[in-house]
């Protein structure tokens, strides 16, 4: 670091040394062109013609004022870009040597580095978007540390339930008869569908998704899944409803994917919906966007949970979603799915007991 201060230092004198060179001999060729003629003018308008030694003593006189007058403006220009240019490498080295050790930091997985801010400047500036690329990375790190924690609780569950039941099979002490072949395949069905699930998300979340898009009509996208949520929503006793808006333009989607978005809306809705409540599918035009909002009547969504709800495995009530089989992951791949769409879903709830609605926004195709 005391390099980096040497050698800015040094360039910056060196740059101001340069400037200074040109300057002065600028300065001394102009003087010795042009001074010399006027000066010899003037003294002869003052005092006509001059004997020879008094001649030669004013030219001496002149040169000699000139060069004391040049040399001690060079020294001055000198000492003053000297100065300048420590100055200029303490104002920017001190901010530098700051970023070079934050980022060190970090590199070695210190993510709460941050360096200071102030000014208005140009390094203000780099220091500013320096600790908002920290905060990001410190943001991400921590996702992904929570993903991993998160992941390895998923799979605990099922694999301590499949491994009990093997060790049981063994030992004689479970029969090998049909419910036991059910719950094991259901167990490692749960499984499969994780790390299904898991890929899903990341394969859209890395925009790889494979869509294939077509254009339809809104209303038909929320006939298709309301019909085929209707059998379970009858069987809970909410009531399943829609309400489409003429002549809706049309959106570029693919089906399948949207369809497991509004199914998922659906499945979430029906699950936080009690028997005798009623949610509704709305589709309208909107801007440029169709939104479809399926809304409930259920057990609405308390403010802070509203945002978390699209992380993976975020449960608002984690021991009652487990119960149902819910892994926390159903939102997080319709957001990403949706996304993937150029569209944008989000939750909306006026508090617990209230409802929610689920908005899905998709851009217009035309
Ligand atoms: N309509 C709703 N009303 C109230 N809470 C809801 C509603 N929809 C979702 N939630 C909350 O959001 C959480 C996350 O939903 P998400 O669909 O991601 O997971 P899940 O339904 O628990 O599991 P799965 O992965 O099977 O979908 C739910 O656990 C629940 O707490
Ligand atoms: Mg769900």
């Amino acid at each position: 670091m005391r390099r980096l201060r040497r050698s800015l230092t040094a360039k910056l004198l060196a740059a101001q040394i340069l400037v200074i060179i040109a300057g002065s001999a600028t300065l001394v060729l102009v003087a010795l062109a042009v001074a010399p003629g006027l000066f010899h003018e003037h003294v002869r308008e003052a005092l006509g013609i001059v004997p020879e030694d008094v001649s030669r003593h004013l030219d001496e006189a002149f040169e000699d004022a000139v060069l004391v007058s040049l040399a001690i403006a060079i020294g001055a220009a000198a000492v003053t870009a000297a100065v300048a240019s420590g100055f200029l490498a303490v104002r920017i080295v001190r901010p530098i040597r700051a970023l070079a050790e934050a980022s060190q930091r970090i590199a070695r997985g210190a993510y709460g580095s941050r360096v200071p801010t102030g000014g208005s400047d140009e390094l203000a500036v780099l220091a500013s978007s320096f600790n908002e690329m920290a905060v990001s990375l410190e943001t991400a790190e921590r996702r992904r540390r929570e993903l991993l924690s998160d992941v390895a609780h998923e799979l605990r569950t099922p694999l301590a339930t499949i491994e009990g039941y093997v060790e049981g099979l063994r030992d004689g002490v479970v029969a090998p008869e049909a419910p036991t072949w059910a719950l094991l395949a259901s167990e490692t069905g749960r499984l499969r569908r994780l790390v299904d699930d898991l890929q899903l998300v990341s394969l859209a979340e890395e925009r790889q998704l494979d869509l294939r898009t077509v254009e339809v009509d809104p209303a038909s996208l929320v006939e298709d899944a309301v019909r085929a949520a209707a059998p379970a929503y009858e069987a809970k006793g909410v009531w399943l409803g829609t309400t489409a808006e003429p002549r809706l333009p049309v959106v570029a989607v693919d089906t399948d994917r949207i369809g497991e978005v509004l199914a998922n809306l659906l499945e979430n809705a029906l699950r936080h919906t009690p028997a005798g409540g009623r949610v509704d599918v709305r589709a309208e035009h909107r801007g440029s966007d169709v939104e479809l909002a399926v809304s409930d009547t259920g057990e609405g969504i308390a403010p802070e949970h509203l945002e978390r709800l699209f992380e993976r495995f975020y449960r608002a009530d984690p021991a009652r979603s487990r119960e149902t089989g819910g892994s926390g992951i159903g939102l997080t791949i319709a957001r990403a799915i949706t996304e993937a769409h150029g569209g944008r879903l989000r939750a909306e709830s006026d508090g617990p007991g209230r409802g929610a609605r689920f908005v899905l926004s998709l851009p217009a195709a035309r």
